[in-house]
């Protein structure tokens, strides 16, 4: 194994007596964590920190609860006007893409079974430099979603309000750049993930459980609702503004698929990671994409794709539509509200688990990584995290956040892809519960698909990136290439 560091010193945060000269940069970035190290981490958290309790349910249900919420809810309403009724094949294509990187998360997490995601598979694979590029990402991909996510379920909550002729004041009802001051309801959504997440993943797991049954629920009851009032002519014609406009709503659409490989940030916390991770992420897109496509269908055979709006909640407006009945549109807003706070109660985990991995690495610092003695989670990074993702949800608003979400992401998948490649290369021994079929091609192809996403965003996401990832380089010049603890190995 081509690993260059002393396996010894990853596994434990504490400075030497006699701390080693730092390596060149360029020596540094290129180190990589041993899997061995990974290993012996996860037994020595089993031994003092976090618990395994998470089966195959529980992880898929992870996987299901961070990716089923605002997108589908929400975001669906602004794609239809780009695709036209064939904003069904946008899920279609933005599904594939998920797909293809979900097989290569689902080898990787059966290889490198530890919390982190991705963030965790490229420093094995492709080094420190890589794996800060990732986490930072991940960020995008986690901490930002959860506020864009959160912004989402303040139409819900006035579509609900509305049924009592109520609605909220502007002022707490969006951001100063929407003409209030803050959004209240998103903020408060965060504030009480939080609260849940404080003592321990199991009793999260539980609540994210229930949520989720509540949500697979409430689409199905809207696909049902939907097919009464369904009508073929409303496919004609089918792609309006042509292939142009199906491949621009499925980059928007992407932001729909992103959270399924939730259940690869708690690797730590699985009874068997090795076996159910693999499983709980495949499922969970394959679950995610039939859903999508039956709702997609079933709105617009309910309602012509001229009348989708944007800015509103728009699978409860049609069913408030279909069955005239003011108190289904408040049960299935309220429903709604619930499906987007389990969203944001698994994405938030996500979180929370990414930096305790990085903070274990001494890339970010060590208090986002304290595990509680009574809880056994980690109390201040949650409400770290909690507190400045409410901060964000309350002041930013859902485009700018949905779409910074999305370029993360793509970002981080691509890195993934690569790094089955890298593994698969230089360690073929390596025991794989789940192998990616018709390797090389899917993860070249999970690769290429990921790009080409990215290279369809606006140019303005692209200078928001470009911003973030400077934010990214000068955070690891002044704190991770000091505290890293590969590096003093
Ligand atoms: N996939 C997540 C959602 O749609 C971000 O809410």
């Amino acid at each position: 194994m081509p690993d260059d560091l002393t396996p010894a010193s990853s596994a434990s945060a504490s400075a030497p007596a006699l701390a080693p000269a730092r390596p060149r940069l360029g020596e540094q970035l290129l180190r990589r964590k041993p899997l061995e190290a990974f290993a012996r981490e996860a037994e020595a958290s089993d031994a003092r920190g976090l618990r395994r309790t998470l089966g195959v349910w529980h992880l898929t249900a992870i996987s299901i609860g961070a990716t089923l919420g605002t997108g589908i809810l929400v975001v669906l309403g602004t794609a239809v006007p780009l695709a036209g009724p064939a904003v069904f094949l946008a899920f279609v294509l933005a599904g594939v893409a998920a797909l293809l990187s979900a097989l290569s998360y689902a080898e990787m997490a059966g290889s490198v079974p530890v919390s982190g995601s991705s963030y965790s598979y490229a420093y094995a694979t492709l080094g420190e430099g890589v794996a800060w590029v990732c986490g930072w990402c991940l960020v995008l991909e986690y901490a930002v979603s959860v506020a864009a996510v959160a912004v989402g379920a303040g139409q819900y909550v006035d579509e609900a309000l509305r049924v009592f002729g109520l609605s909220l004041p502007d002022v707490v009802a969006g951001p100063p750049a929407e003409g209030g001051l803050l959004n209240l309801p998103a903020a408060a959504l965060v504030l009480l993930a939080t609260l849940v997440l404080v003592p321990g993943a199991r009793e999260s797991a539980w609540v994210n459980t229930v949520l989720v049954v509540a949500k697979v629920g409430l689409l199905v009851f809207f696909v049902a609702v939907a097919f009464t009032a369904f009508s073929a002519g409303n496919f004609e014609p089918l792609a309006p503004m042509g292939a142009a406009g199906v491949s621009a709503a499925a980059s928007r659409l992407f932001f729909s698929y992103i959270g399924f490989d939730a259940a690869s940030t708690a690797g730590e916390e699985a009874r068997d990671a090795k076996r159910d991770l693999p499983r709980a992420i495949v499922a969970s897109i394959v679950v995610i994409t039939v859903l999508y496509i039956l709702v997609a269908v079933a709105a617009v055979g309910a309602r012509p794709w001229q009348d989708f709006t944007d800015g509103e909640a728009t699978l409860v407006t049609i069913v408030a539509d279909i069955t005239g009945q003011p108190w289904v549109a408040f049960l299935f807003a309220v429903t709604a509200v619930a499906a987007i706070a389990s969203v944001v109660l698994t994405v938030l985990y996500g979180q929370t688990r990414i930096f305790l991995s990085m903070a274990r690495d001494g890339l970010v610092p060590s208090v986002l990584g304290r595990i509680s003695p009574r809880t056994r989670t980690p109390v201040a990074g949650t409400l770290i995290v909690g507190g400045a993702v409410a901060v964000t949800a309350a002041f930013i608003p859902l485009g700018a956040l949905a779409d910074a979400t999305s370029i993360g992401t793509l970002f981080a998948f691509a890195l993934v892809n690569l790094s089955v490649i890298w593994l698969r290369r230089n360690r073929p021994e390596l025991e794989r519960t789940f192998r990616v079929p018709l390797y090389p091609v899917v993860p070249l192809l999970g690769f290429a698909t990921c790009v080409l996403l990215m290279v369809t965003l606006g140019g303005i996401t692209w200078a928001a990136f470009a911003v973030w990832m400077g934010v990214g380089v000068a955070v690891y010049a002044l704190y991770g290439r000091r505290h890293s603890v590969v590096a003093r190995g």
